[in-house]
């Protein structure tokens, strides 16, 4: 069986440049786990760093801490990612990523209507009303009454 190298909580905050505290809070949230040795240390696995990385590069892409651990979890035996499992998922993330900027710049594209107007209306504005809530009461009847 190959042995691991142990890494204590410092050890990994220094390798990885992660606090200690966002490590512990990664635990809490099963995203990373660690076992206590004789003097009751906590204690993790080298492969650790890889894991801490990805958690890493997953918050830069704004990808929710639970999104990640159903990554993991997804992973067989919840190994850490390999380099294929890391292709797949960064996939999977990027199309997300994309999805959020499709929305970001149909927002922006909103304000634009926006800038130097104020109106700020219900029937008007879109982001007053993006899923055009009005259009769904009828084709144009409420618009058409003044309200
Ligand atoms: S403020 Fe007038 S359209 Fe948004």
């Amino acid at each position: 069986m190959k042995t691991l190298r142990q890494l204590s909580v410092g050890q990994v905050a220094k390798r990885s440049g992660v606090a200690v505290s966002a490590l512990h809070f990664y635990e809490t949230k099963g995203l990373i786990k660690s076992w206590r040795n004789a003097g009751n240390q906590r204690r993790y696995p080298r492969e650790v760093l890889r894991r801490v990385a990805v958690i890493k590069v997953a918050q830069r892409l704004g990808v929710p801490l639970a999104d990640i651990a159903n990554a993991f979890q997804g992973l067989p035996e919840a190994r850490t990612p390999t380099a294929a499992d890391w292709n797949k998922i960064s996939d999977i993330w990027r199309a997300q990523l994309d999805q959020r900027i499709n929305g970001l710049i149909k927002l922006r594209d909103q304000l634009d209507g926006c800038i130097g107007c104020g109106c700020l209306s219900l029937k008007v504005c879109p982001l007053r009303n993006p899923e055009d809530k009005l259009a769904e009461q009828g084709t144009g009847a409420r618009l058409l009454s003044g309200s």
